[in-house]
């Protein structure tokens, strides 16, 4: 298994995978959503607002993550990671978790002060990820599940309470994501 950085080339099977993964865990209306999402990501964000990360074996996608910009009142530099797949056949093998150190390692090299995620609290834990209020820092729209509002510093700072509105990219400027 390679760990790499997202390249334009890999759009298509991207996608795939990720319409292929979420279809089978959460059904195909979910799969499009989520192929579709990719696909706002790849084609809307610009190039140093998206940072994705594949993982590859025998020469075939089989994970795939991306961080993109998330802007915080504190001026620090933030990313969200969003979405998150691993090919339904080799999960639970520690590629996701791969793939999420191998990227949080990148955003350091790029002096990063800030990493959000938005998901299920006993996952994203276990990749330094910790709960967080939007009391501490906004969500962009109002969440469905407080509990799922994650955050970690790659600064070794601690996350400081920022008053004011976030903003994520376009793709995921929807209510319904959050
Ligand atoms: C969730 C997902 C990304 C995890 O990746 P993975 O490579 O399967 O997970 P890893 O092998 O890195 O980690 C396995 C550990 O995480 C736990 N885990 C896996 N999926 C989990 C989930 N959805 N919720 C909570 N824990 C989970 C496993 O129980 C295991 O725990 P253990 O190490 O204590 O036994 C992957 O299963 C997936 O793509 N699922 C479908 C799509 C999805 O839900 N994506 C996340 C939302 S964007």
């Amino acid at each position: 298994m390679t760990l790499s950085l997202f390249h334009p080339a890999n759009t298509d099977e991207v996608i795939k995978l990720f319409t292929d993964v979420f279809t089978n865990s959460e059904g195909e209306l979910e799969g499009q959503n989520l192929g579709n999402l990719v696909s706002n990501l790849i084609t809307q964000s610009k190039p140093q607002d998206l940072i994705g990360c594949v993982a590859t074996d025998m020469g075939c996608v089989v994970g795939c993550i991306f961080f993109s910009r998330f802007t915080v009142p504190s001026g620090q530099v933030a990313f969200i990671l969003s979405p998150v797949a691993v090919s339904t056949n080799v999960q639970k093998t520690g590629i996701g978790q791969q793939l999420i150190n191998y990227g949080l390692d990148h955003l350091r090299s790029l002096k990063v002060n800030l990493v959000f995620t938005y998901g299920n609290p006993a996952y994203y834990s276990k990749t330094g990820f910790k709960q967080i209020t939007t009391n501490i820092v906004n969500a962009p729209f109002p969440l469905s599940q407080s509990m799922g509002w994650l955050a970690q510093a790659l600064d070794g700072q601690p996350i400081q309470v920022m008053q004011g509105a976030t903003q994520c990219v376009e793709a995921l400027n929807d209510p319904k994501y959050w």
